[in-house]
């Protein structure tokens, strides 16, 4: 005869609603925190006197061994456990009989839950923040290697005006930085332990629920029984700050992709992270940063998801909250594997090519804004200059030549203003140097930068 619910019920669930119902397929991540969650609660119920001392210690002691005996093989929750809370109580009180009955005194599955989500994504935070410096760092000595390479930088995708390589990293390393900070703050919010407020409206139990929540670690207390345990923003807020750490890796994937092509060639692929193609020996294919800017789509579709799983449940505990887990699971797996990914593709994946790169910023028009420049220097009003390089570029065009490839005489027949110095300001490293406002891609400027980064990561910069 099948087990009911309680004796409420006369009959067992129908094998398919069963199924339906269960989430130990997926719940079962969240073990270790459901037995510290539980732990916590057992030893808080043992200080306040609800149970003894000696009760709260056989608990613990039998919570410990499930641990073990899990990774053993030994407890092996199946689907009519229905999910990890049910199938540690049932473990419990096989092991200790009515003691493991009096575990669950003073709180529900629904603040449990929510307390193992919490104490289970604050560590994959912690984790995903260590990958974060991690990709950092792998950053940082590329740009370091690269101060004084200079690569085409882009509007529109058209040439606009050469950068240093550096300055172009470094425009990632300032993303990620603030990838860390939000993550950071969503800790804030995951950090705010549910635990005692039951089902919905706290407990008549003599609990402390400050002890519980120091025990695990946590900031601070829900103030609001219904709120604490309706509350899956954080989930949310994580997810939304995950969707921008892909936002960013796929990006950054898009460079890279557009860079190994044959069109750019800025980079050449290593062995190392390409992949060759099953028809056309002579491919080489960037599948890493594409695989990356795929997944980026499944992380903004569980921000999706959750927002929409959330958006029409009425107070407090709805069972439509089981589906943020799938989803968080899958938001923290996809973003750590897309960091470690990317991480190794920037450090050993690909290689810049430096020659390339030199003799492509010789080869365009993205010094033209310097000699509008030089024609301010000398008095001219800006609007004026740039209508006159206009010109210049135009007639460059029509001729086929660079604007460097001018003579001096040529440039006089557009201004008088135009000196023999005029040629060294065309140069592409003259005009990056030039760019020196603050935050510009002057390499002293970029060095400055450069220098404070090292400082930041001065902790261990070989990893
Ligand atoms: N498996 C459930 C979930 O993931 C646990 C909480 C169940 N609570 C309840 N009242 N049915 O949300």
């Amino acid at each position: 005869m099948k087990e009911t619910w309680s004796d409420r019920f006369d009959e067992g669930l129908h094998p398919a609603i069963e199924r339906f119902n269960a989430s130990i397929g997926f719940d079962i991540n969240l073990l270790n925190e459901d037995l510290d969650g539980s732990i916590a609660h057992a030893r808080m119920l043992g200080e306040c006197g609800v149970i003894s001392v000696d009760e709260a210690i056989q608990i613990e002691q039998a919570l410990e061994q499930i641990r073990l005996d899990f990774f053993s093989g030994d407890f092996k929750p199946d689907l009519s456990d229905e999910d990890i809370h049910f199938a540690v109580e049932r473990s419990l009180i096989e092991r200790l009989g009515p003691l493991g009955k009096k575990l669950h005194t003073g709180r529900s599955r629904n603040d449990q839950v929510g307390t193992d989500l919490r104490l289970w994504l604050r560590k994959r935070i912690d984790e995903i923040d260590n990958r974060l410096i991690a990709f950092q760092k792998v950053l940082f000595l590329k740009a370091e290697h690269n101060l004084y390479t200079l690569i085409p930088g882009y509007t529109h995708l058209q040439r606009a005006q050469p950068l240093s390589l550096a300055h172009h990293l470094l425009a990632y390393i300032e993303m990620i930085e603030r990838d860390r900070l939000r993550l950071n703050d969503v800790r804030k919010r995951v950090n705010i332990c549910p635990l005692g407020s039951a089902a919905l409206a706290g407990t008549s139990v003599p609990i402390d629920r400050e002890n519980t929540a120091k025990s695990l670690g946590f900031e601070m207390i829900y103030s609001n029984s219904l709120d604490a345990v309706s509350d899956r923003d954080f989930a949310v807020e994580f997810t939304a700050a995950a969707s921008l750490i892909m936002v960013h890796l796929s990006r950054l994937s898009e460079e890279v992709i557009l860079w190994a092509s044959e069109e750019f060639s800025f980079v050449r692929l290593t062995d190392r992270c390409a992949t060759g193609s099953s028809l056309m020996p002579q491919k080489k294919n960037p599948d890493v940063p594409e695989l990356v800017r795929g997944k980026s789509g499944r992380v903004f579709g569980h921000l999706q998801a959750l927002l929409t799983v959330m958006k029409g449940l009425p107070l407090a505990y709805n069972k439509d909250f089981q589906e943020d887990k799938e989803a968080i699971f899958d938001v923290v797996s996809t973003t750590q594997n897309c960091l470690e990914a990317m991480t190794i593709l920037m450090d050993e994946g690909l290689e810049f090519c430096t020659e390339r790169l030199a003799e492509t910023v010789e080869r365009d028009f993205s010094n033209a804004t310097d000699v509008a420049d030089y024609l301010v220097n000398k008095g001219v009003p800006f609007r004026e200059a740039y209508q006159l390089v206009g010109r210049v570029v135009k007639r460059c065009i029509n001729e086929g030549i660079l604007l460097r490839e001018l003579t001096h005489s040529q440039w006089l027949e557009f201004s008088p203003k135009f000196e023999p110095d005029l040629f060294e300001r065309l140069a592409p490293k003259t005009v990056v140097a030039s760019r020196n406002s603050f935050g510009g891609t002057a390499f002293l400027r970029v060095s400055d930068q450069l220098a404070l980064w090292k400082k930041r990561f001065s902790a261990d910069l070989t990893m």
